[in-house]
């Protein structure tokens, strides 16, 4: 379709949703789009061009884009001169049929073409538009460092690995990131060096299975010796990885914990169900006994670690004993934190085949359930840190007036009066009471 009337993009704003992989990729195009000459806004009413980088892991992401869709549509009715975008993991999934539902729209790019940004808006502006950009073959992009973006930012990301080959049986991210494909130690080490040279004191691994990095098959490829090669760089203060998956938890990483000094004391390890025969129809490639042993492996080694984890109710056939299976294993292992879901079918994997689908009601009780049994231990475990003194990673200021906010290295949130503190600086505190989702401290 052509319009000649469409101008080239001074200005442009991204709106973000889904997992830290999609923070990361618009990152990258903002700094692509700034690398052009373009200005980023932080209102979408002022933007020449708008990005809408979306996820498609649940329904509930998915229905929050659609209605996004339809408000960047009605502002281009007043603006028809607008460029709007859909990148990420739903436009993966969606291709051409974003646009067929929402005609305004001028392009859909997937997660691996995000390194067309530039020549898609070429195209754009002589004249194309409904671009759709979703092939999977090629390598995700590599960042090009563009000099001052983030300054000010203490926390930053950093994509090691991108896709997953494990096709856990309810999960669409296989099938809209692609193959399992790793970034090479030297590419991660300069972008951590651009980092850190901008004032990013704590870096994060990202990668949907973060744990089965590999470079080619190279003796010092695997990802024990990538964490070792980040430990050493001089004026980081901490690292960080996520997510890992259980069955690729060796003991070697797991020694890591105790080893490497700028590592943090927490990991994210989702186990998704307590129940065996439920693990065994999502594919998880472990057992709840596996899942308990790698705990306490952890724990051994690393006795104060924070263990964190993904859980859902409701996969399809999920009985109430296996429900309460997965309530006996959040009793066991204790964990500090849980992202719990609802199961949701996704089109396209074996569960959306599967048959004795849990129905709505009963998935809703049973989160609440498992919810309201999380925050006991959430809230008790915080509690317990009363009175304990922890190093605390000043990230910004807190939503309450007057005060800084930070995390442990167990990841926790920490509040704290202070006015002569600079942000980015390590300090010591001593933890004066703990809540749900914070704690308060102050300095020792
Ligand atoms: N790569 C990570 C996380 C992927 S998605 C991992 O392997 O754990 C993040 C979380 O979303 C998952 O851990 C899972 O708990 C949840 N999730 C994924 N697909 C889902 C679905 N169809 N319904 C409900 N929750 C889902
Ligand atoms: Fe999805 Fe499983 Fe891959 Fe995680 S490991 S991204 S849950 S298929
Ligand atoms: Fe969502 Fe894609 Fe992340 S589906 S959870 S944005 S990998």
């Amino acid at each position: 379709m052509l319009n000649k009337n469409k101008s080239v993009a001074r200005s442009f704003f991204i709106t973000t949703m889904g997992c830290q992989m999609n923070e990361y990729d618009s990152d990258f195009l903002a700094q692509s789009l700034i690398q052009s000459g373009l200005l980023p806004v932080d209102d979408p009413g002022r933007a020449d061009l708008i990005l809408i980088n979306t996820c498609t892991v649940r329904e509930k992401p998915e229905q929050k884009a659609f209605s996004l869709f339809g408000r960047m549509a009605r502002i281009k009715r007043r603006k028809p001169d607008l460029i709007l975008g859909v990148v990420g993991c739903l436009a993966q999934q969606m291709g051409e049929g974003v646009i067929k539902r929402f005609p305004q729209l001028d392009f859909v790019m997937g997660p691996r073409e995000l390194g067309r940004i530039q020549e898609i808006l070429e195209q754009i502006y002589s004249g194309r538009t409904k671009i759709v950009a979703t092939g999977l073959e090629e390598p995700p992009p590599q960042p090009t460092a563009c000099r001052g973006y983030f300054k000010g930012r203490v926390t930053s990301f950093i994509s090691i690995m991108e896709g997953c080959n494990n096709f856990c049986s309810y999960c669409i991210v296989p099938y809209v990131r692609g193959r399992e494909i790793s970034r090479s130690p030297e590419e991660i080490l300069i972008e951590a060096g651009n980092l850190i040279a901008e004032g990013v004191k704590e870096i994060t691994l990202l990668g949907q299975n973060v744990n089965s990095y590999r470079w080619n098959e190279e003796e010092n490829g695997d990802f024990v010796s990538l964490l070792k090669k980040l430990n050493k760089l001089g004026g980081l203060l901490r690292l960080r990885f996520t997510t890992s998956h259980p069955k690729d938890l060796s003991d070697g990483l797991i020694e890591c914990f105790a080893d490497l000094d700028k590592l943090c004391p927490h990991i994210h390890l989702p186990f998704q169900a307590g129940s065996n025969p439920v693990l065994k129809r999502m594919k998880r490639g472990y057992t709840r006994e596996e899942y308990v042993e790698r705990i306490a492996k952890l724990r051994q080694v690393k006795p104060d670690i924070a263990i964190t984890s993904d859980v859902m109710v409701g996969f399809p056939g999920e009985s109430k004993d296996d429900f309460e299976m997965t309530l006996d294993l959040i009793k066991r292992v204790q964990f500090d934190g849980l992202f719990s879901f609802k199961y949701s079918d996704r089109k396209g994997t074996l569960a959306d085949k599967m048959g004795n689908k849990v129905g709505e009601t009963e998935k809703s009780f049973r989160l609440s359930i498992l919810q309201d049994l999380q925050k006991q231990i959430t809230l008790k475990k915080n509690k317990n840190l009363e009175g304990k003194r922890m190093d605390v990673l000043i990230e910004g200021y807190s939503k309450k007036e007057g005060q800084l906010k930070g995390r442990t290295g167990s990841n926790k949130i920490v509040n704290l009066i202070c006015d002569t503190i600079k942000i980015g600086s390590l300090v010591n505190v001593i933890i004066k009471q703990g809540f749900l989702n914070s704690l308060r401290g102050e300095l020792t």
